[in-house]
């Protein structure tokens, strides 16, 4: 099958095919960012703007390296720094950067439905580079191309999702993706950050932690949201590591060979200690560089490849 979506705004539209076309295509991918000349012409004259009206480190920049790399033309936009501080729209903001020729926009945004609504404005294709509490749907995508590299399937996996669930565009991404594909979702956190609705998702509730991580054979660590700690939805970060925090007593729980990934940025001894989060059964470094992969697989989709035509 080929991509025939204008857009990319979360994974609870996509079809299991679809999310195995995305990374199937960013095998090849990743075997070009492997190379000394990182570099194809593959998007020649196509040009990608990220539009950011949240901090980022990983998804910005690993957007402007895929792009470069496959040779098309980018521009970074910050919310602090553009006209939006004078008051300009999303839309008008969108529609400037349409009139310049941009073909994809990447947008990160506070308010969940951003992206959808700025890719009703413009014709340019939109990705969602996370909205609000919504979806994060390319970190879903590379959570489960790291998933799949290592263990050669996700379908018939177990995968424990632990954190701050109620605000985490990456838990909703993760469980709309990974159920689709076949896997076992556990969602495990403190009460007060378990959204009432997420069985429906498909994932199972566990208030034990340790309880959810019998037999796993991923560990989806989220982090935790520090802004968030004023507004008493837990006690401490002391009490918060201790009851949820993933150590070497709690990876002894899952599967022999289970891995753990973590989105990042890391709070190291919260919600991970750092024995775990640097030791062998973590792959959060080999998100980083699968995260410019898959981007680049969907930079590609979306702006018209053929599969059958992906630079070797
Ligand atoms: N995982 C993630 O979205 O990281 P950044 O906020 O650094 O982009």
């Amino acid at each position: 099958m080929g991509w025939s979506r204008k857009d990319l705004l979360g994974l609870r539209q996509l079809s299991a095919e679809e999310i195995k076309l995305v990374l199937d295509t960013a095998v090849p991918m990743k075997e070009i960012i492997g190379r000394k000349i990182k570099k194809t012409p593959t998007l020649r004259g196509r040009s990608m703007a990220t539009l950011f009206y949240e901090n980022s480190t990983r998804t910005r920049t690993s957007f402007e390296l895929a792009a470069k790399f496959l040779s098309a033309d980018t521009v970074g936009l910050s919310a602090s720094s553009s006209s939006v501080m004078k008051g300009e729209s999303l839309r008008d903001t969108g529609l400037t950067l349409d009139a310049m020729g941009v073909d994809v926009v990447v947008i990160r945004h506070p308010a969940s439905g951003a992206a959808e609504f700025l890719a009703g404005c413009i014709p340019a294709a939109v990705i969602n580079a996370g909205d609000g509490t919504h979806e994060h749907p390319t970190q879903a995508l590379l959570d489960m191309f790291t998933i799949r590299e290592k263990k050669g399937t996700l379908a018939g996996l177990k995968v424990a999702i632990v954190g701050d669930i109620l605000h985490s565009r990456v838990a909703r991404s993760n469980i709309w993706g990974l159920t689709k594909m076949g896997a076992e979702v556990r969602v495990t956190g403190p009460a007060t950050l378990m959204p009432p609705d997420i069985e429906q998702m498909g994932a199972r509730v566990y208030t034990d932690t340790d309880a959810a991580l019998e037999g796993v054979d991923v560990v989806n660590v989220l982090r935790i949201q520090l802004e968030r700690q004023q507004q008493g939805l837990f006690p401490s970060l002391r009490e918060y590591s201790k009851l949820f925090g993933i150590n070497q007593r709690r990876l002894e729980l899952t599967a022999p060979d289970a891995i753990v990934i973590h989105p990042g940025p890391i709070n190291r001894g919260v919600e991970i200690d750092a024995q775990v989060a640097y030791g062998s059964r973590s792959l959060i470094t080999r998100q980083v560089t699968n995260g410019v992969a898959v981007r680049m697989a969907i930079l590609y989709l979306l702006t018209g490849g053929e599969t059958n035509a992906i630079p070797h």
